[in-house]
């Protein structure tokens, strides 16, 4: 088996007296997407947010064979890793074109960063015409896509996304997970933690089911998506 490029072994998470995720391994191989799902307040985001470096953790971390307890949150933004986190992040008081600059700014090279801007308005036509606007201003799906594109812009080897289809309408809801495809097929990596289970487990290869801080369920999404525990649990079937 070829070496995994994420390796999360062992995680353990602690707010005060709440133990929020225990012991949790998970992996994923380069050029993979993979879904995490599970109820609210299961750990998906602890997780993601100990990745990046955002909150304290005990347990094994390492991407592309780097112990990321030894790199600090930026540093791993520099090694490849981004995330979009839940609530997106984006800089409301700035304008769009602005936000899409902050999202390069672990590059240096001037050219490739004013291609990956003209990439960016190409991919989202909707940002493109609106790049003088505030992104505060923008409506929820467009804050998302602004969000996607400020992640893309890093050219991350491996995108984390937290719950990108949050409160979106349907039509938007479309059209992120069309992005994610479009994402996971140019070659990057791809952790997605979604409240869309069908979706989630349609566009990923594999996928981790998470409860109360545990991992109780893990397979191809091809599998799972014919599961009857997460069709009654998570699909809204049986
Ligand atoms: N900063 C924090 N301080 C204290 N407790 C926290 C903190 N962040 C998360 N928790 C708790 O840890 C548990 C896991 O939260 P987390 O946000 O990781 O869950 P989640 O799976 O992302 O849930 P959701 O689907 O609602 O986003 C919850 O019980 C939550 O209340
Ligand atoms: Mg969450």
């Amino acid at each position: 088996m070829s070496e995994a490029l994420l390796q999360v072994s062992n995680l353990d998470i602690h707010y005060g007296g709440i133990h929020a995720v225990r012991k949790l391994s998970l992996s994923l191989s380069a050029g993979e997407t993979v879904a995490l799902i599970g109820s609210n307040g299961a750990g998906k985001s602890s997780t993601l947010n100990a990745i990046m470096g955002w909150v304290k953790c005990q347990g094994g971390l390492t991407f592309s064979g780097v112990d990321l307890q030894t790199q600090a949150s930026h540093q791993r933004n520099t090694m490849g890793l981004t995330m979009v986190p839940e609530g997106r992040g984006i800089f409301g008081r700035m304008t769009i074109h602005e936000n899409l600059q902050i999202g390069a700014h672990t590059k240096t090279d001037k050219v490739q960063i004013s291609e990956d801007l003209q990439r960016m308005y190409e991919l989202f036509p909707r940002l493109a015409e609106r790049r003088s606007q505030l992104a505060g201003t923008l409506s929820g799906g467009e804050q998302q896509m602004l969000a996607m594109a400020r992640a893309l812009m890093s050219r991350p080897r491996l995108l984390l996304l937290d719950e990108p289809s949050m409160g979106l309408a349907p039509i938007f809801v479309d059209r992120i997970f069309q992005l994610i495809q479009t994402i996971a097929n140019q070659n990057t990596s791809v952790l997605l933690v979604e409240q869309n289970a069908r979706r989630a487990l349609e566009i990923s290869q594999r996928a981790y089911v998470m409860e109360t801080g545990e991992i109780t369920l893990e397979g191809a999404s091809a599998d799972l998506l014919h599961d009857d525990r997460i069709r009654q649990a998570y699909l809204g079937e049986v």
